[in-house]
């Protein structure tokens, strides 16, 4: 088991990444100190897999099932977990678990940074995605109609416990969209993770569980390098959302119903890989490492028949947006530059590029 420790403004954490680690739970929450009454949240997918198991082995009750999926991620299931904490009892002692992906983990946490001004919580995430990024970091929030996770607290979690044994059940798509956040985070951090990609997209498979959690383990370290530096994401910590100003752009101007997430973050990585070699800030070989990696997550849904002005308009309103427009994030040799200023004509240069050639 790998375990990695995370600085913060509220207490270090661990993020602990092996294979068949949670029937430990109830062992490393009591080794963590983490109260006891362990309440478990988790969504109607997860439950039946992973959930209902976790919360029988730390003898609580059987968890509270929100809805699978982005469009539960809003205050009426946040208020949920409140009011059924409140039934239970739970008391500013409470210590409450979150078993699920991303948006399990951004709600649970969300609830426990406010259910009576702030209780403990851990995060037990089996998506990839939750574990080499959601899981990590302490941000926790919901969406609102306007946008995405425009509400939200840092509370980070007292203990992380990634059983990379959950992704075995995680559709292949939902892994390979998990891989494009793995490929960002090896960009800036650690580029030996990228070697691990080729064999990765193929799938999760029990005889090579030492790569994943290699991958999950480096990208954590990452990551917790990232929010060392820069907790509340006042500089340093902006790397993090490379390819990601134009993957929210995509994701909005559909919907949110045509790419899962990581999938609109491949595109955007694609767009900054474009931007960065038409600013000089990228070599030719560097920027093919990294669209070579890319290219390993197709098929990707397309981006062909999307209206070019339309996905301007949604960057227009993304939440990185300051007086001086947007700071993008690029790509260079080394890891990244932050807080670039681009002007609309090169951006929809960019696009219109992307959608001919992919
Ligand atoms: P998700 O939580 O919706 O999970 C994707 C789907 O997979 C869901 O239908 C879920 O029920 C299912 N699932 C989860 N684990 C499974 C398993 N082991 N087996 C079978 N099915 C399983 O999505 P996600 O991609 O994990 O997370 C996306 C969310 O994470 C977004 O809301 C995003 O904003 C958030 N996020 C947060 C941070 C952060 O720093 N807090 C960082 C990145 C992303
Ligand atoms: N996923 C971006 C961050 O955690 O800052």
């Amino acid at each position: 088991m790998e375990r990695i420790e995370v600085a913060s403004e509220r207490g270090a954490y661990r993020v602990l990444v092996g294979e068949q680690i949670l029937p430990e739970l109830p062992h490393l929450l009591e080794e963590a100190r983490a109260g006891r009454g362990w309440p478990v949240v988790t969504d109607a997918t997860v439950g039946p897999l992973w959930g209902a198991t976790a919360a029988a082995r730390l003898g609580s009750d059987p968890p509270l099932e929100l809805p699978a999926g982005e469009p539960a991620k809003r205050w009426p299931q946040v208020e949920r977990i409140c009011r059924w904490l409140l039934r239970r009892g739970a008391g500013r002692g409470a210590f409450l678990v979150g078993v699920g992906g991303g948006v399990v983990t951004d709600m649970t946490g969300f609830a426990a940074a406010i259910f009576l001004r702030g209780i403990s919580w851990a995060a037990v995430p089996t998506t990839l995605l939750a574990m080499v990024d959601a899981s990590v970091g302490g941000k926790t929030g919901i969406n609102l109609d306007e946008g995405k996770n425009l509400i939200g607290a840092f509370w980070p979690p007292s203990l992380v416990v990634a059983d990379v044994d959950t992704l075995s059940t995680l559709p292949l798509r939902e892994l390979r969209a998990g891989l494009a956040e793995a490929i960002k985070t090896a960009w800036i951090g650690d580029r030996s993770l990228l070697e691990l990609i080729p064999d990765a997209v193929r799938g999760y498979s029990k005889g090579r569980a030492e790569r994943w959690i290699a991958l999950v383990a480096g990208s954590v370290r990452v990551k917790a390098r990232v929010v060392r530096e820069d907790e509340r994401e006042a500089g340093a910590r902006q790397a993090l959302n490379l390819g990601h100003t134009v993957a929210h752009a995509l994701e909005a101007a559909t919907g949110y119903e045509r790419f899962l997430h990581g999938e609109a973050v491949a595109w955007g990585l694609r767009a900054a890989v474009r931007l960065a070699r038409s600013r000089g800030v990228l070599s030719a070989g560097a920027g093919r490492r990294l669209l070579d990696a890319v290219a390993c997550l197709e098929p990707l849904p397309p981006v062909h028949d999307l209206d070019a002005g339309t996905v301007l308009a949604h960057l227009a309103v993304d939440k990185k947006r300051d007086a001086g427009g947007i700071a993008w994030v690029l790509p260079t040799d080394e890891g990244v530059v932050l807080r670039q200023r681009i002007e609309p004509a090169e951006i929809l240069e960019v696009l219109g590029d992307l959608q001919r050639h992919g």
